[in-house]
């Protein structure tokens, strides 16, 4: 980890001025901080009144512009890692950071990742061209990127076993049921027996899409296909029919070196911290304003209004990158803690899309009987938040999808608040929330429209002032909040032995 010691001239000369120059935005607010230097301590209510909607766009705008670095390569702005929008991206939260003085020590942690491409692909059964195909995440090509033919061939039960694949696999199309082991492990078997490409089918009617995880040379090319797509192509199969298929998939997986940003706080009692994050990267397919620019820009915008205040706890900022590859980042940097490192984070809370247009306000259930100690306390303020605002509020799983998970899995206390992605919103959400029932919360998740329109900025407004009350409540005090379990890793956790993410896409 490298650290970096801020600009102590340029912070002194930053923070005597900042006294005299009004705000950015139309606040009407007595400036903070007394006039001989020192600072009051952080009040949950005042860092709350210094969010401001018009900051928050004014960065989403900036961002927008940042993703469009990514057009060269990519054709449409994007912020994946590797890309020019997400070196742009870290950029512009470290120059952020750095602005701030020495109110913060800010350190790069550079670790190897994996990012996947698929530029074009095409699956064809039989005479028919399956409207659920889904590519898997770091799929590799198929053979010198062209299209391979061959049978479809039935696997026997889900394909964990090298034994449930037919010697007749090899040089055709493997057709696998999904469950019981990660996609990777199917992919690898097929690709052990020869076979050119792999299609996993789902056992529900839906389409199946996923990650592959991390890549194996035995790895072949592999698709989703929803059960109800897959049905009629199983019954063939099954009568002994012959069935004829079709891959193309022009893709390619490579290894880069990507940029955590962690900024903690220079005052503040260093062995007890207050952890919060956001992902900095994108996915390919668009700029990813929402996901998770919002959290990202919320982050800043917190550790910006947080420089007027004084804590007695430290806070520390990250923001991760690779979290659309499966939580990359976070997993890296709570796997290099020491368990003395690890002890002084008191709870991490994840910010992972703020401001979805169609949006609920989402808690994650975060409950101590199945997460380390704490985990239930930070929900429980979330909740009172909400409640004292007199806004509703919906539980959603902890089911590993973001950045918590590294933490909850090595004993730290962990949670969050969410907007919503793909799931749709019900009637009674419709009631409790307004936007559109039975539509996405957002509508341009992973899409390329997840741009500057793709943002609600009352959600946005609702959700940073939230997380300026988390800040400054632990960074005020930790009174009430559990002490962290000696022990690092629980022995049992009921919760990672039945999740099916890890990152934003299905591995199982
Ligand atoms: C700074 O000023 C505040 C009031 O403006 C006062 O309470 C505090 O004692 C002063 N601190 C020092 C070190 O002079
Ligand atoms: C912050 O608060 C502590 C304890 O109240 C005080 O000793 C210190 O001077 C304050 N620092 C600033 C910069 O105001
Ligand atoms: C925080 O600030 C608000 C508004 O300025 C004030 O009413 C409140 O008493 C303060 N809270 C604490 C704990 O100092
Ligand atoms: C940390 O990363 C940022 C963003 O990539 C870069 O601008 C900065 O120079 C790096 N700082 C150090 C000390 O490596
Ligand atoms: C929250 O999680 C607990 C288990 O930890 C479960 O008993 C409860 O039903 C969940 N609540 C909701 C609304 O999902
Ligand atoms: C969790 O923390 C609370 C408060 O510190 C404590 O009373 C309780 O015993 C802890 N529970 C476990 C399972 O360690
Ligand atoms: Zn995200």
């Amino acid at each position: 980890m490298v650290f970096f010691s801020g600009l102590a001239l340029c912070a002194a000369f930053a923070s005597a001025t900042a006294l005299q120059i009004p705000l950015l935005s139309s606040s009407h607010h007595a400036p903070l901080g007394h006039p001989n230097g020192t600072k009051s301590m952080v009040n949950s209510t005042e860092l709350q009144d210094l969010v401001s909607g018009d900051r928050l766009m004014a960065r989403a705008k900036k961002m927008y512009e940042i993703a469009k670095l990514g057009e060269e390569e990519y054709n449409h702005p994007t912020r994946v890692i590797g890309s020019a929008g997400h070196l742009g991206t870290l950029s512009y939260i470290y120059e952020t950071i750095l602005q701030l003085g020495d109110y913060y020590t800010v350190s790069n942690q550079s670790f190897p990742a994996v990012s996947g491409n698929v530029f074009e692909s095409r699956l064809v059964i039989g005479d028919g061209v399956p409207k659920s195909t889904r590519t898997m995440g770091l799929t590799p090509p198929t053979k010198d990127n062209e299209p391979v033919h061959g049978d479809v061939v039935l696997v026997a039960n889900e394909g964990c076993q090298g034994s449930d694949y037919p010697d007749s696999v090899a040089g055709n199309i493997a057709f696998i049921k999904r469950g019981v082991c990660p996609f990777g492990t199917k992919s690898e078997h097929a690709g052990r027996m020869g076979a050119v490409a792999a299609v996993v089918y789902n056992y529900e009617k839906d389409p199946v899409s996923g990650t592959l995880g991390t890549p194996s040379p035995d790895h072949v090319a592999t698709f989703g296909l929803s059960g109800e797509e897959a049905g009629p192509v199983l019954k063939k199969l099954e009568k002994g029919k012959r069935v004829d298929a079709i891959a193309y998939m022009d893709a390619e997986v490579n290894q880069i070196l990507t940029v955590n940003i962690i900024a903690q706080t220079s005052d503040g009692d260093a062995d007890n911290c207050v952890m919060l994050g956001a992902h900095s990267d994108s996915v390919t397919e668009g700029p990813g304003i929402n996901d998770d620019g919002s959290g990202t820009m919320s982050l800043l915008e917190v550790a910006t209004q947080l420089t007027k205040f004084n804590v007695s706890n430290c806070v520390r900022f990250a923001w991760w990158a690779g979290e659309e590859e499966g939580l990359l980042g976070s997993d890296y940097y709570v796997a290099s803690l020491s368990d003395e490192e690890n002890q002084k984070i008191r709870l991490f809370m994840d910010y992972d899309m703020m401001a979805s247009p169609n949006f609920a306000y989402q808690i994650y259930n975060a409950t101590n009987a199945l997460n380390p100690n704490g985990s239930e306390q930070l929900r429980d303020l979330y909740i009172k938040w909400y409640e004292d605002q007199g806004l509703n509020y919906a539980f959603i799983p902890f089911d590993g999808r973001s950045d918590y998970d590294g933490f909850i899995r090595n004993g730290i206390p962990g949670g969050g608040i969410a907007t919503g992605a793909e799931g749709i919103k019900t009637q009674k959400e419709f009631e409790m929330f307004g936007g559109r029932a039975g539509e996405q919360y957002d509508p341009c998740y992973h899409m390329l429209c997840d741009d500057v329109g793709n943002v609600d900025l009352t959600a946005w407004v609702v959700n940073t002032k939230l997380i300026a009350h988390s800040v400054a409540t632990y960074a005020q005090s930790f009174k009430g909040f559990p002490k962290r379990d000696l022990k690092v890793a629980p022995e049992s956790n009921a919760y990672t032995n039945t999740a099916k993410y890890h990152g934003p896409k299905l591995f199982m």
